[in-house]
């Protein structure tokens, strides 16, 4: 199974975006995490859909956008159109989850289903086939810079599992706290896209870190 790895420019330089992205492109990323938030679904704000529309003129990497909103199918439409590759949204939210799912597809665009650490794996093995992404929050959703939550390693295990066992071929992503120690045990779990905000924007050599979280680098001095 391939890795990726998805930026969360949550923890970039918000003013340099263009260089930010630029940077991101140069050094192997291979997704954008852009992270939505409206203040009631979680304890904090940050941007929507001007901005994503923006993002998506300057590069033509994956945008991985993560809705943490209270009612993503009223808002799943317009992200796609602003340019979103792929829209995750939360199990948790006030939105049906089979017909946001239903609503991301019909724009041409792949769905996935966030659950915060709270949520078990079995409440939602209903809708891994209809889905191309599972997202595991591996800590509380809101803010960046947060430490790895390790209870939440046995759910990516048992979501791979159950993927697994349903012959199907949805990614499993983890977002929150992932740096060189939790992205080898969420690999090793059953994860294949690793969300990194402030490991990946803190590195002093961003290639040699893409390649650390995604497993292909050894290194062990960073
Ligand atoms: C948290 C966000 C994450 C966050 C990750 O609610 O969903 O994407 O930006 O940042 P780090 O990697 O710093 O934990
Ligand atoms: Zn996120």
């Amino acid at each position: 199974m391939k890795n990726y790895v998805s930026a969360s420019v949550l923890s970039a330089d918000l003013l340099d975006m263009r260089n930010e992205i630029k940077k991101l492109e140069d050094n192997g990323v291979d997704m954008l995490h852009f992270d939505v938030m409206d203040g009631i679904f979680v304890n904090n704000i940050t941007y929507g859909l001007p901005v994503l529309e923006q993002v998506r003129r300057v590069t033509d990497m994956t945008l991985d956008v993560h809705l943490m909103i209270t009612d993503p199918l009223r808002y799943a439409e317009r992200f796609a159109k602003a340019g979103a590759d792929i829209i995750s949204f939360h199990s948790e939210s006030e939105s049906d989850t089979l017909e946001t799912i239903r609503a991301i597809k019909a724009c041409g665009v792949r769905a996935a289903v966030a659950i915060k650490p709270a949520t078990p794996a079995e409440s939602v093995y209903e809708f891994l086939p209809e889905i191309d992404m599972l997202l595991v929050m591996t800590v509380e959703p809101g803010f960046g810079g947060q430490s790895f939550i390790p209870e939440t390693v046995e759910k990516v295990r048992l979501i791979r599992q159950r993927i697994q066992q349903l012959g199907l071929s949805c990614d499993v992503q983890v977002d929150g706290g992932i740096n060189y120690e939790t992205a080898p045990i969420a690999r090793e779990a059953g994860a294949n896209v690793l969300v990194s905000g402030s490991c990946l924007f803190k590195a002093e050599d961003m290639s040699e870190a893409v390649r650390m979280i995604k497993g292909e680098s050894q290194c062990s001095e960073m």
